[in-house]
């Protein structure tokens, strides 16, 4: 979204905070549309504001020579930052100028921030006690975080980037990013008032007006591809849906996040994490049944998924951008209610048959969309996968149930979900781009 330059806010702005040289990078239009631009809520430092600076102006992030007047307004730190900011862009994954504001304790934003996550926004799940930016990025196992050194060491000298980028800026355009609510610490996201927060890393640009936000415009949504999106429940219900709340289904209100997390996370860029100490997986959104390939055969989905085949789903309907309770980012709702229980181990120990890691956690992701052996019979127990697996009941089942040891580790019985068998880490056989031993893709 681009907007119409008008040149005397800026030269206010370029007088008032001693940018000058900067004044044609930073235009006015988007940032005053901004959050941070905003006059009723946007930034308000308050050593800044008892100066006389009104709400929103740039001051508040961004200080010449470190001082006005002569003197540093709090926080003090020394040596002037980087872009002149009153704060170093980045220090850690839980230091830098944006965590100075954005924390609902010790907040240099006059009142502090709070914040929510994807589950609470999109999701409707306004329980969820997470409150602030920092806290989500605070997630050490058995929960995660996106890993800030990680992003920063990535991002440098791609797309304009630098050594001294922010790595929050690699997903934000500081100067552009409206609110979605604003100014609405403890809502969800509604249909009428939205706004678009995140920016595409490939589109990013120095001259950040010209580095437009990212879902607000047509061809920025998820209903922009050729295989339908079902949109997932909100929390507790079975009439509204994400990301808004509305009865809106088609993904034609929800930003196209598949583009914008694949501009990372492809077939082409190599991503070392930290956290996992390895590579990541690449991701080919292209092959995948939760992408564009359909589901071979039959689907046995939970409302409103309905067990259809040609759906495409974004990475948020089961990831959070920030951090998480649960491992690999695991949103802790989906589709309509909370998982089962906390995802704190993924990788497997045992992948090779008869499989003696019997971890299921994933499953309690799974069970929010597909059905379990409860949903297919509801004298079985939850969270036990032997229709899907076994049983005609499920269409295409890929397993015959015999010589039940050649898979299962322990147990056996008779056919069904009551046998006593011991279970298998899914991961062994379900994780971005796994397939069968025919090449058959199998998630
Ligand atoms: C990998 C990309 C990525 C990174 C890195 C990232 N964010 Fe976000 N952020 C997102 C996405 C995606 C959303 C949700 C957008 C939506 O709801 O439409 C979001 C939402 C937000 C929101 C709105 C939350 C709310 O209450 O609705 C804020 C504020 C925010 N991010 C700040 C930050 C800060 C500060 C950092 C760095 C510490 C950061 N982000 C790093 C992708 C990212
Ligand atoms: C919420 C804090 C915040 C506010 C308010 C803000 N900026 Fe910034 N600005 C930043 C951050 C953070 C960076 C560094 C971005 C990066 O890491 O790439 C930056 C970078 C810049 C740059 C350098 C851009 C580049 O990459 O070369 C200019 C120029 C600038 N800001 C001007 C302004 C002006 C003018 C205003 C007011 C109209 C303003 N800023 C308001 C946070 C802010
Ligand atoms: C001086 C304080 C301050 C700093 C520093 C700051 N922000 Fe903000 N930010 C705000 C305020 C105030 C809002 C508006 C909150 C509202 O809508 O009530 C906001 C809103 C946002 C939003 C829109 C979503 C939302 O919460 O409404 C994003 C995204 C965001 N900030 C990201 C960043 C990033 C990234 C940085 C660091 C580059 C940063 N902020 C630094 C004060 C700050
Ligand atoms: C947010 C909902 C959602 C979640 C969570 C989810 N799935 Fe799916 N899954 C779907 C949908 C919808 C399809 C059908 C896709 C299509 O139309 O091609 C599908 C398709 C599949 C298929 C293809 C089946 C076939 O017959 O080809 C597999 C396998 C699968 N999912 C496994 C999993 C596993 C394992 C998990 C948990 C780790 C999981 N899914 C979590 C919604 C979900
Ligand atoms: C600017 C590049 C960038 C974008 C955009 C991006 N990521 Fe990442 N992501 C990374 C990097 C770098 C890592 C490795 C560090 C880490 O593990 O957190 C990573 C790691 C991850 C992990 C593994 C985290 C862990 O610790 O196990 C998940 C899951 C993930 N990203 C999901 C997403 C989703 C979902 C989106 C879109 C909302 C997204 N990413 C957008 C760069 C990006
Ligand atoms: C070719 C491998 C294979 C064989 C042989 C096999 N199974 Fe399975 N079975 C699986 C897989 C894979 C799953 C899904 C993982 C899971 O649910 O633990 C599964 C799931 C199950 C489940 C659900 C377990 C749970 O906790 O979710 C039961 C019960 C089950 N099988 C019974 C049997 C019985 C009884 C036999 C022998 C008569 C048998 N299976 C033979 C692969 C096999
Ligand atoms: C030994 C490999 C293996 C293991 C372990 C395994 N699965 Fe599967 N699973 C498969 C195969 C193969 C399919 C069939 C994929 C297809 O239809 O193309 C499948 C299908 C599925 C489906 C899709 C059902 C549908 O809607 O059509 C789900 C959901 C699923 N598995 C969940 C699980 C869960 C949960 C676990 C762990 C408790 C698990 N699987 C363990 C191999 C495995
Ligand atoms: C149906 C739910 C679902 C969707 C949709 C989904 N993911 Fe995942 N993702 C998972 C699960 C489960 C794992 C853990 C197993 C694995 O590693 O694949 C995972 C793992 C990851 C990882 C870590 C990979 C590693 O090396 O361990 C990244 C990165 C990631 N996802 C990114 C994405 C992106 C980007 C998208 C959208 C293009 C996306 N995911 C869509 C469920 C999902």
């Amino acid at each position: 979204m681009r907007v119409v330059i008008k040149y005397t806010f800026l030269v206010i702005v370029a007088i008032a905070i001693g940018l000058g040289v900067y004044v044609l990078s930073v235009k006015a239009g988007p940032y005053i549309s901004s959050s941070h631009g905003n006059t009723t809520y946007g930034v308000n430092r308050s050593s800044i504001s008892a100066l006389g600076y009104s709400r929103g102006n740039c001051a508040h992030c961004h200080e010449q020579h470190a001082s006005i007047n002569g003197s540093e307004p709090a926080p003090s730190s020394g040596a002037p930052s980087n872009y002149a900011l009153f704060y170093d862009n980045y220090v850690s994954q839980t230091d830098g100028v944006c965590f100075q504001c954005h924390t609902d304790t010790g907040s240099y934003q006059t009142g502090g921030l709070v914040n929510r996550s994807y589950s609470y926004r999109a999701g409707g799940w306004t329980t969820d006690t997470l409150n602030d930016i920092l806290e989500a990025f605070s997630f050490t196992a058995p929960g995660s975080s996106h890993n800030l050194d990680d992003i920063k060491t990535f991002i440098d000298g791609r797309w304009g980037y630098t050594a001294t980028s922010n790595p929050c800026v690699a997903c934000h355009n500081p100067h552009a990013a409206t609110g979605d609510p604003a100014n609405a610490p403890n809502s969800p996201k509604s249909s009428t008032t939205r706004g678009y927060p995140i920016a595409r890393p490939s589109q990013h640009s120095k001259d950040t007006n010209a580095w437009g936000l990212w879902g607000d415009d047509p061809g920025e949504k998820m209903r922009d591809y050729t295989l339908d999106y079902q949109a997932p429940y909100r929390y507790g219900s079975t009439t509204q849906y994400e990301p808004d709340g509305s009865t809106t289904q088609d993904g034609s209100n929800l930003t196209d996040f598949v583009t914008f997390c694949t501009d990372c996370h492809n077939t082409v860029d190599t991503i070392y994490s930290t956290t996992l100490a390895r590579n990541l997986r690449t991701i080919d959104w292209t092959q995948e049944k939760h992408g564009l390939i359909d589901g071979n055969g039959a689907v046995s989905t939970d409302p409103p998924y309905d067990s259809v085949i040609g759906k495409v789903l974004a990475c948020t309907d089961c990831h959070e951008p920030h951090g998480s309770p649960n491992q690999v980012l695991i949103r802790a709702e989906v589709n309509g209610d909370v998982l089962g229980g906390t995802i704190t181990t993924i990788e497997s120990t045992d992948c090779t048959p008869p499989y003696s890691d019997t971890n299921k956690e994933i499953a309690y992701l799974c069970q929010r969309c597909h059905m379990d052996d409860y949903d297919f019979n509801n004298l079985c127990p939850p969270n036990r996968w032997y229709y899907v697996h076994h049983s005609s009941a499920s269409g295409d089942p890929p397993y015959w149930a015999s010589s039940c040891g050649s898979c299962h580790a322990s147990g056996g019985g008779p056919r069904g979900c009551d046998a006593s068998v011991s279970s298998i880490n899914c991961n062994c056989c379900h994780y971005h781009g796994s397939t069968d031993g025919s090449g058959n893709q199998t998630f």
